[in-house]
């Protein structure tokens, strides 16, 4: 190695987790917000079986994710205050934190519908029994919770275009 890079980056792997999640996301609400209501009674096909298929993908992905962040180099922090620094930290936290709680709770929901969750046509095991409450309960979380990920991603894009067009700062360029 000839000394530190010029604008520390997020590793190749760390990038490309990252947006993968990105397009995964941008999919799962576009098909979560086009696929049929859900009621008692609902089958799981087509783009109730799309969102499940991804959903379960999403969630492979953000284990691969977190593993990775423990064992990976970070690149060292260089910008920022130590309040703008934690308000990132806290911020990329609580989107790990739901990004994994949020489509399991997804998961429980289906399976107290009885339906079959799969990754790449492998059976995965049911959370909750058929028709427990819990599972119900679970699936109005989800719901919840799928907005308020989209707020803190919301935070999160804002924060990384102010930095980029206002702050004019490198923080953007780690991720890309
Ligand atoms: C990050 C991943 C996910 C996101 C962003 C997401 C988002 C959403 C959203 C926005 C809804 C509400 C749709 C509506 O109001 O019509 C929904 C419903 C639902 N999702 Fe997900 N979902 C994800 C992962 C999953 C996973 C992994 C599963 C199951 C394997 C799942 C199963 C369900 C079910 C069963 C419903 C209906 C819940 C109900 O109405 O009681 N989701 N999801
Ligand atoms: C679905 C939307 C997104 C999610 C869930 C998300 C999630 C995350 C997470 C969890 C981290 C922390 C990475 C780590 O420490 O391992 C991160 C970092 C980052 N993200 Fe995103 N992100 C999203 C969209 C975006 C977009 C659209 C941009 C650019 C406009 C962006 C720019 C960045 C940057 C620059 C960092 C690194 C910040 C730093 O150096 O501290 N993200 N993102």
């Amino acid at each position: 190695m000839s000394g530190a890079p010029a604008v520390p980056k997020y590793d190749p792997f760390a990038r490309l987790l990252h947006w993968l999640v990105v397009l995964l996301l941008i999919a799962q609400y576009i098909v979560a917000w086009t696929m049929p209501g859900i009621h008692r009674g609902t089958k799981p096909v087509g783009l109730i079986v799309v969102h499940l298929d991804l959903g379960a993908f999403i969630i492979a992905i953000m284990i691969v994710r977190v593993v990775w962040r423990i064992v990976r180099k970070e690149p060292d922090v260089v910008e920022g205050t130590p309040f703008t620094r934690g308000v990132a930290y806290l911020t990329h936290g609580l989107l790990y934190l739901l990004l994994i709680v949020q489509p399991l709770m997804g998961w429980a929901n289906a399976s107290s519908r009885g339906w079959q969750v799969t990754l790449f046509g492998v059976n995965l095991p049911s959370l909750v029994p058929t028709g427990s409450a819990l599972g119900h309960t679970l699936g109005d979380a989800h719901r919840l919770l799928a907005w308020v990920m989209l707020v803190l991603i919301g935070i999160h894009v804002a924060a990384a275009l102010y930095h980029h067009f206002l702050l004019r700062d490198r923080v953007l360029r780690r991720m890309a």
